[in-house]
């Protein structure tokens, strides 16, 4: 019995099944992380069920990396890889110029090097995730765990001397223990309801030692497939 999809997951899946047209024979794929990632990587598993399509997946997180293989979808690392023709990832918001705040899921770093690591980035996302302005979703921040402390006291100064409109920054947490991405790092999310300046503050937050890295993705994303409940999608 075929199983109807909610509205939310109907737009994850349409966005996820336009990109997934979008590869060809023989490429090399960055393999996103979260649930609308997800869908990409079953309908990639689709494609090469029924077509015997041919493709490298480079995952970028350990979620994905399992889901990958219980479908089947052949996967080697970036170092293997060397360079990539397509990564399709989801985003937490994208903006008028298609940049983007991932690491909702903890998953940015891996993220980040692997669409860098790209020919072409394509992110799929339902509307909900298109803002004028960057910044109503906590920016995620990974740090590492030595002195992760002194390492937010400099974020916050950081932040105070942007001119934000707010700072609050918090160790984001699992289990009652700091939840520890794939590379052992901690995740501090930024809320700061507005981003004026992204290009700068990514630079800069990246100049504090102890950042590992941002979740600003600046001028990295190629195009945004967006999905709707409806099945429509529309491309940016
Ligand atoms: C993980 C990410 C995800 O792509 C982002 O959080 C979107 O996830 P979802 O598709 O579940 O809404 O950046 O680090």
């Amino acid at each position: 019995m075929a199983v109807e999809l909610s509205p939310i997951d109907k737009a994850k899946f349409v966005a996820a099944k336009r990109a997934v047209d979008c590869i060809e024979d023989g490429m090399k794929l960055g393999l996103g992380t979260g649930s609308t990632a997800a869908w990409m990587v079953r309908c990639l598993a689709e494609r090469i069920r029924e077509e015997g399509l041919q493709v490298q997946g480079v995952p970028t997180s350990s979620r994905t990396a399992e889901l990958a293989r219980s479908l089947g979808v052949p996967i080697t690392t970036l170092d293997e890889a060397r360079w990539l023709d397509l990564t399709i990832d989801g985003a937490d918001e994208f903006d008028p110029e298609l940049n983007l705040i991932k690491g909702g899921g903890a998953a940015l770093l891996q993220e980040k090097i692997v669409a860098s690591a790209s020919d072409q980035m394509i992110v799929i996302t339902d509307a909900a995730k298109e803002v004028r302005q960057l910044g109503a979703f906590p920016l995620p921040v990974e740090v590492i765990p030595f002195g992760w402390k002194s390492t937010k006291t400099l974020i916050e100064e950081l932040l105070g001397s942007m001119n934000v409109l707010s700072c609050e920054c918090a160790l984001r947490m699992k289990d009652g223990a700091p939840l520890l991405t794939d590379e052992a790092n901690y995740i501090v999310d930024l809320h700061l309801k507005r981003i004026n300046e992204p290009r700068q503050l990514s630079m800069a937050l990246n100049q504090i030692p102890g950042v590992v890295e941002n979740g600003l993705f600046i001028d990295i994303c190629d195009m945004v497939i967006i999905g709707h409940g409806d099945g429509s999608v529309v491309v940016r």
